[in-house]
């Protein structure tokens, strides 16, 4: 199967991203043949600081290959490294109803925002869908807010084949697991956007302080509590064993404990979870070079495919000379 995504670099990545996205990348790089990408362009329609966005770009790419993503399964790339997916955009763009558009929740959401919507923030999913058609992607795995944006690529893709002749694979949507909406430190789902995030490669320190300020509730040490309806146990199931998990929650059922210690236990578990990854990443970073040479194989193997759908695409609308 082909499997294709991307992620955002807008700042570093959280446990939602992790839990709700990148191991679920990483499980589908085995067996598979699997495109991942950095989406610096889709970035763009809402970071303007060069520097910001060039640095995270490259942390990105270095978290996603500390975390285990491996450059001889998966093709890891930048997303502006291809430009045939933007000159694909173009061809996309021209077939792309403006209704079709205007109902992405996404773009509803962001303009209810007061954000000042510009071309590149409304055609954001025609970006996207020139992202996926352009490898032949048949699978991508995305959260559930994306869904609607694969539902445009395939509408687009269909519309585009049937103007023209079977041009394009329609790919499908992998939702990701619901039971992996990752809560942040107020309780509320994890996500920049709300600043509640902790980051996976929080330093130490850092770690244990965001821990410690989770909110939780006020109910006296003694009362028995639901495991299941608290976000602190939330948390600490996805770092914890089976059995830490277990006498957790019996704990919690018994009382008489108090919410600094589950606390104490999620930052520790959380520092072992990803400590071999931490490592791994202090490696990386002390080698550039090496990144720059991942990510130039990755587009280039990125654009050896991307340049074969665009040749398609081109020769079936008439821009290039038919074969
Ligand atoms: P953010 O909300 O922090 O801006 P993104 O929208 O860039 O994060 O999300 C990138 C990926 O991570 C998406 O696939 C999204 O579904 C997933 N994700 C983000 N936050 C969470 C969360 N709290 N729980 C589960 N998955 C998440
Ligand atoms: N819009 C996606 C997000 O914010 C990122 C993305 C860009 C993407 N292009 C894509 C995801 C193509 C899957 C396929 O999460």
């Amino acid at each position: 199967m082909r499997v294709l995504s991307g992620i955002q670099p807008t700042g570093r990545f959280h446990w939602g991203n992790y839990f709700g996205a990148i191991r679920q990348y990483l499980q589908l790089q085995e067996g598979n043949e699997a495109y991942y990408f950095i989406a610096n362009l889709h970035a763009l329609t809402t970071v303007r600081d060069r520097q910001r966005l060039w640095q995270d770009t490259r942390e990105a790419a270095l978290d996603l290959l500390a975390l285990g993503l491996d450059p001889d399964r998966a093709t890891l790339f930048v997303q502006s490294d291809v430009p045939e997916v933007s000159e694909l955009c173009w061809l996309l763009m021209t077939g792309a109803p403006l209704g079709l558009l205007e109902r992405c929740h996404a773009y509803k959401e962001k303009k209810s925002r007061g954000v000042t919507a510009d071309a590149g923030l409304f055609t954001y999913p025609v970006l996207m869908a020139a992202d996926i058609l352009a490898y032949d992607a048949q699978l991508v795995p995305v959260g559930v807010d994306q869904v609607q944006h694969i539902e445009v690529c395939r509408d687009l893709a269909g519309g585009f084949n049937h103007e023209y002749g079977e041009v394009f694979t329609i790919p499908q949507a992998k939702v990701l697991e619901d039971a992996a909406k990752v809560p942040g430190v107020d309780g509320e789902k994890m996500s920049k956007s709300y600043q509640n995030t902790i980051e996976i490669f929080e330093p130490a320190g850092a770690l244990r302080k965001k821990v410690m300020r989770i909110v939780t509730d006020s109910r006296p040490m003694e009362a028995p509590k639901d495991p299941q309806t608290d976000h602190l146990y939330q948390l600490y199931s996805l770092f914890a064993s089976e059995a830490e998990r277990e006498s957790m929650a019996a704990r919690y059922r018994a009382g008489g404990f108090g919410y600094g210690e589950v606390k104490k236990a999620l930052a520790a578990a959380a520092q072992d979870y990803f400590a071999e990854a931490r490592q791994r990443r202090e490696e990386l970073a002390a080698r550039p070079e090496r990144v720059a040479e991942i990510l130039g194989d990755g587009a280039q193997r990125a654009r050896r495919k991307a340049a074969e759908v665009l040749g398609r695409a081109q020769r079936a609308c008439g821009v290039k000379r038919p074969a």
